[in-house]
């Protein structure tokens, strides 16, 4: 017996011991219809966290998993944004909070968004209520339903407010919008961008090793994005015609795409025609935006810089998100599942999040190396969906074990697999019961 074989049959053995857990990690987490990513580290809703703990919830209770997403959208602005936080209550553990924002929203939020993974999330919850009894809900239907009209608001403001030329591939204005906040791939339109000039306390670095965050050059960046924005009003055309920061991140796309199909679905089961077409439209349009970050000399996905209209040659796990998001041609998806599977050889756990043989690659540092569940989990279904199972049977074995290993920490060294950051995390528990450990 191997030594992966046997670490997989310690994983089965433990199996209700680590579900257990990992719903105890949410009902803790649980701030009365949101849950926090994690105690002390991140005390608010966010976006993207949220629709993951939402498909976690979904595992044991249909009710709490729809509450996430309806709490998550009392958020929502007028324009269609869902912000990337939502500060239900007050917390002096996180910096920079509301009254850095400044977004005069109620409840207030931040002012930028992150990937939209709700539609994903709404269809798996429905796709869960259905396995469990013999028809839908009426109620869980009609909440279904308010929901959606929502999530098409969303998609739209994507769809105007960051991508106004029609080009099908939207721009992040702020590194956090990606969610992979200090990845390698921003480290040179982030130099661009100069340091806030107001001095500030960062919460982050007192409750986690720095060497696990971002580093004080990319943060007085980051703060001053906000300020900028603050100062513009946080008007949409205003920040697109004079940010200057502007990237089509190939990762946020590609989640995009994946739940605009999603969303796709729902237009369908709710007989929203209309919609339906026009979002089919929108999606072959996407379509065609993707060829723009498509390296023909790398054989893989890059994010474009749009202020230099360059793409920017730092492969990350976002290059092989395509797999997620959509039907690539098997000459694609062959030359991605191929270097892929090449980063995964280089580590003990795949998948890293910057390939190990990168000079950028920090095997603790956040987004600079670490592997991630989520990430996984998009990963691995990307390449099911492309028919390369035992690539995508190895991710979720890795996640298993790191889980079994370590714990649902926030993410986890590749090498080692010591588990990293905010310690018990909500969206890691979310993913070992709604797919590592299912
Ligand atoms: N992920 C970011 C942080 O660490 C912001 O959303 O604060």
């Amino acid at each position: 017996m191997n030594h992966k074989t046997h670490e997989l049959r310690v994983v089965k053995e433990n199996l209700s011991t680590l579900i257990e857990e990992a719903r105890e990690i949410l009902r803790r987490n649980d701030r009365g219809g949101y849950t926090v990513p994690t105690e002390t580290l991140y005390p608010f809703q966010w976006n993207w966290d949220s629709a993951f703990c939402a498909m976690g919830f979904a595992c044991f209770d249909i009710e709490r998993a729809l509450t996430e997403l309806e709490t998550l959208y009392s958020g929502q602005w007028a324009s269609g944004l869902v912000p990337h936080i939502i500060f239900h209550q007050n917390s002096d553990t996180y910096f920079p909070g509301p009254q850095v924002w400044a977004t005069h929203q109620t409840p207030p939020t931040s002012g930028i968004s992150q990937p939209p993974v709700t539609a994903s999330a709404l269809a798996y919850i429905l796709q869960k209520a259905a396995s469990s009894s013999p028809g839908v809900p009426l109620d869980v239907l009609t909440r279904a339903k308010a929901l959606y009209h929502k999530i098409l608001a969303y998609h739209d403001w994507w769809a105007s407010e960051r991508d106004p030329d029609g080009t099908g591939i939207v721009a992040i204005l702020h590194p956090w919008e990606s969610g992979s906040d200090n990845s390698p791939v921003w480290d040179e339109a982030l130099k661009a961008v100069p340091p806030t000039k107001t001095p500030f306390q960062r919460r982050d670095v007192t409750l986690v090793d720095s060497d696990m965050r971002p580093r004080q050059w990319e943060y007085d960046r980051y703060i001053y994005l906000v300020e900028l924005y603050r100062s513009l009003g946080w008007k949409g055309e205003t920040l697109w015609s004079q940010t200057p920061f502007k990237v089509a991140d190939v990762g946020l796309n590609a989640i995009l795409m994946r739940d605009e199909r999603d969303l796709i679905e729902l237009a369908k089961t709710f007989d929203d025609h209309a919609n339906a077409e026009r979002l089919t439209e929108r999606a072959l349009n996407r379509r065609k935006g993707f060829d723009r970050l498509w390296s023909t000399q790398r054989g893989l996905y890059l994010s474009r810089d749009l202020l230099s209209d360059r793409l920017i040659d730092v492969p990350s796990h976002a290059s092989f998100l395509p797999l997620w998001g959509g039907s690539e041609t098997s000459e694609r998806a062959g030359s991605l599942a191929r270097e892929l599977s090449r980063w995964i050889s280089l580590s003990r756990f795949g998948v890293p999040t910057i390939s190990p043989d990168h000079a950028d690659f920090d095997q603790r540092r956040y987004w600079r190396g670490p592997v991630w569940g989520i990430i996984n989990w998009m990963l691995s279904e990307g390449l099911r969906q492309h028919g390369f199972d035992a690539l995508a049977d190895g991710i979720r074995h890795d996640t298993a074990r790191l889980i079994q290993q370590s714990g649902y920490c926030e993410y986890f060294d590749p090498i080692t697999g010591e588990g990293l950051g905010g310690g018990v995390f909500s969206w890691t528990a979310a993913v070992g019961l709604a797919w590592a450990l299912d």
